[in-house]
């Protein structure tokens, strides 16, 4: 039995859109799903289960005429140009207090404008951070909005009926009006580079470094998951490293070409961040260490001409991959405290709001980085919500602290083998950074003030000075 009216409607029903839409229809929503590629209508109607009220169509106009009021419609099509002409199609289609709501990885500021000029027409604009890839669309991912609060009530029981669980609690909550949901998923994506880059750079150590098969690297992967990190990435790395290639019988990730592909996310993440004058170091490793992957053809020649040490270490195996382990940890800690100390400047500065426990609360399940971190770094941050930085909450510097001293053995090794390990340097060079009550910036305003009168601010009196450098 078809409804009259629906509850919901989906704007583009590629892989996203469609598990999203059978998601929410598994959970008792109607829903109208519209896409031009009359293919894609056909599939929605072939992954029809019983008890699903849902239906597919070519036509905007129907998709809009078949929603109850105020017409909730989710957009998800690739950011950019394509929800820019999603919304031209809808538009005139729209009344006054319906909600579109933008659930691809758009750019904050694309969201922020969209979101004003929509307002103007009385039409709210929610900008919605989705996280966990096609499978957690369809069974559950971490849901990240942002918006005009008075349209949120109006999807918050669907949003929470969809969201990934943990211990029976939904991995969505508000985040706070204008862009906030797209920023924060924005920030996600940037710790995502910065994970992937570290465990990139924990595999190089022990394949070129210490010699383990990739048998041998699935079980490091799968122990290290299993008793230290219960993250979804460390979680799959195992898995990667066992898969075999049909066509060749060797493990794929060893015929898999070493030359890194990105949308984005991660690059925009370390723009904000310069933006706000926000360091966050090891995502800036993680984006140029996928920049310098697509110089294969260089990177070939180079190797050739350029000479380093041997990057092998057959010593102390075991020893070296319990330090990786270790550094592993910290390093990605601290790419989380960068993340966490960049989405509170962004939320001072853009007027977001932001609960920082809420947004590790809801990084918790579904999403790529989830990991038991995230429920250190929720309850760190529930007990001490003004904390500057992840790295002084007392649990969680204790975390980092205990395996400085790994990491650093790590990052030298990898130098004294020529392996390179940036996210993990940057990492280091971060936390020594942070704790130095003394940097030698001061040198840096000497030379501002000599070459350019700069000026400089004095340590034992108040107040902005010149020097005349080259007068006696
Ligand atoms: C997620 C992912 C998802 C996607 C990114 C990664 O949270 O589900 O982050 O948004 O995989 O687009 O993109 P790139 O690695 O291509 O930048």
């Amino acid at each position: 039995m078809q409804p009259k009216k629906y509850d919901i409607g989906m704007i583009g029903l590629g892989v996203m859109g469609l598990n999203l839409l059978l998601n929410m229809a598994d959970h008792g929503y109607s829903a109208v799903g519209y896409d031009r590629v009359a293919a894609r209508v056909r599939d929605l109607d072939r992954r029809r289960a019983p008890g699903h009220a849902i239906r597919g169509t070519g036509s905007p106009q129907e998709c809009m005429a078949l929603l109850k009021s105020p017409r909730i419609v989710v957009i998800l099509v690739p950011a950019g140009p394509p929800v820019d002409a999603a919304l031209r199609e809808l538009l005139p289609l729209c009344r006054p207090a319906d909600i579109l709501i933008d659930c691809g990885n758009s750019h904050f500021t694309d969201t922020a404008l969209r979101q004003k000029v929509l307002a103007r027409k009385g039409i709210h604009f929610l900008g919605v951070g989705i996280s966990g890839g096609e499978k957690g669309a369809r069974r559950g991912p971490s849901i990240m909005p942002g918006g005009p609060r008075e349209a949120y009530v109006w999807v918050k029981n669907i949003f929470e009926a969809i969201a990934a669980d943990v211990r029976g609690e939904p991995c969505v909550a508000y985040l706070g009006p204008g862009a906030a949901g797209h920023f924060v998923k924005m920030v996600h994506n940037g710790i995502e580079y910065a994970m992937m880059q570290l465990i990139a750079e924990a595999y190089d150590l022990m394949k070129r470094g210490l010699g383990l098969d990739d048998d041998e690297l699935a079980d490091a992967f799968e122990q290290w998951d299993g008793r230290t990190f219960h993250a979804f990435l460390t979680e799959i790395a195992a898995n990667i490293f066992r898969r075999v290639d049909a066509k060749t019988g060797k493990r794929l990730v060893d015929v898999i070409l070493d030359e890194a592909r990105q949308k984005g996310t991660g690059r925009w993440t370390s723009q904000a961040a310069m933006d706000l004058n926000i360091p966050v170091s090891v995502i800036d490793a993680a984006v140029a260490a996928r920049d310098l992957s697509a110089f294969k053809a260089e990177r070939e020649a180079a190797s050739r001409i350029l000479a380093g040490p041997p990057a092998t270490l057959r010593e102390h195996r075991k020893r070296v991959i319990g330090q990786i382990e270790r550094a592993l940890y910290a390093a990605i800690l601290i790419a989380h405290a960068q993340g966490m100390v960049l989405l509170e400047a962004a939320s001072s500065a853009h007027g977001y709001g932001l609960n920082l426990s809420e947004v590790a609360r809801i990084w918790r399940g579904g999403c790529i980085i989830r990991s038991a971190l995230l429920e250190e770094i929720m309850i760190g941050l529930r007990s001490r919500p003004d904390v500057p930085n992840l790295l002084v909450e007392p649990r969680l510097h204790r975390e980092a602290a205990s395996r400085r001293g790994d990491l650093q053995s790590i990052v030298c090794t990898a130098a004294s083998l020529g392996i390179p390990v940036p996210s993990m340097m940057a990492a280091l060079a971060y936390y020594d950074g942070y704790r130095s009550a003394w940097l030698p910036a001061n040198l840096i305003q000497a030379q501002r003030d000599y070459f350019g009168a700069h000026t400089y601010e004095r340590v034992d009196e108040k107040g902005v000075f010149h020097t005349r450098w080259e007068e006696p």
